[in-house]
């Protein structure tokens, strides 16, 4: 938690100088001067950990994300409309430039004014959304079956495709060789979600690349079956909203706050995210 809070207050003085920049911005000519909206359109990938079950039906009653948007509703006088689009990616740019079909896209596509996701930090990303002040970074690792380890008759499996993205993209030569397995292995390498990574592992010689706060409570709840046996990198979690929206200091501010007080260490603790 320490590392997070000394993160928030680098982000906060980042916050101050990027204000400054975008007075210039908004009296630009061709821009057009963005507005607050007087009630924002949330939209947000249901997954486990950021957003509950509840909101893949799009009912507005439980889950961090929905807590922490009742929290920021109360700071900063915003009503909001969650809703939960299961069918969007984290993030992918297409061949023709769009970001359709991505969570990206809602906002450069003006659907949303707000979006939340558990780990999309990506620098092109940064390029067409201004992101929050990250809410968590987690660790990516690989769980593996503790009778089987690590070898080289391991297969290895992901659910999300930003993970896999994120070894396919790296230039370290472990990352690469566990991007290969995947991609060699067709189908065999893509599970449904965290829960089936795990279940598969506890199987057999798999090996499941995912994020640190399901990985620490798989460890946790199956002591002796499954270990983590390597690092691969990091990734954040977070809030983002369109580019040069003047909801982002408006949020921000509300943020700060939550963390300032210990509300959002408080959801972590209760919706069991290890931070
Ligand atoms: C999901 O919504 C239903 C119906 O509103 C409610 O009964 C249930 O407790 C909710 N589940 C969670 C995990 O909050
Ligand atoms: C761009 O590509 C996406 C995905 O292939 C497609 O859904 C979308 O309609 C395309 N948009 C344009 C303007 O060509
Ligand atoms: C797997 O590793 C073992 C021991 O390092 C080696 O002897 C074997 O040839 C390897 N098998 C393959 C298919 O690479």
């Amino acid at each position: 938690m320490a590392v997070t809070r000394t993160f928030v207050v680098i982000m906060a003085i980042g916050l101050v100088v990027a204000d400054g920049n975008s007075q210039g911005y908004q009296s630009g000519s061709c821009a057009p001067t963005p507005v607050l909206p007087t009630s924002l359109r949330v939209i947000a990938i249901p997954d486990p950990f950021f957003v509950a079950a509840n909101a893949t039906t799009g009912t507005k009653n439980s889950g961090f994300l929905v807590e922490l948007l009742d929290k920021l509703q109360a700071i900063s006088g915003l009503p909001y409309t969650l809703t939960a689009r299961p069918d969007l990616n984290y993030g992918t740019q297409n061949p023709n430039g769009t970001w359709d079909g991505s969570i990206i896209g809602v906002l450069v596509n003006n659907e949303a004014d707000l979006i939340g996701a558990d780990d999309f930090n990506w620098a092109d990303r940064e390029g067409v959304v201004d992101f929050l002040i990250p809410l968590l970074s987690y660790k990516l690792q690989i769980l593996v079956n503790t009778q089987f380890g690590l070898n080289n008759a391991t297969q290895y499996l992901t659910s999300a495709p930003d993970f896999l993205r994120f070894v396919c993209t790296s230039k370290d030569s472990v990352a690469q060789a566990i991007c290969a397995n995947i991609l060699n292995s067709g189908d065999k390498g893509l599970v449904f979600d965290d829960n089936a990574g795990l279940a598969t592992v506890l199987t057999g010689n798999f090996a499941y690349l995912g994020g640190s706060p399901f990985l620490d409570s798989a460890v946790a709840q199956n002591q002796g079956k499954v270990k983590v046996a390597l690092n691969v990198g990091s990734l954040f979690a977070g809030l983002a909203v369109q580019q040069g929206s003047p909801l982002r200091e408006k949020l921000n501010i509300a943020l700060l706050q939550l963390f300032e007080s210990g509300e959002v260490q408080s959801l972590f603790t209760k919706y069991g995210i290890n931070n």
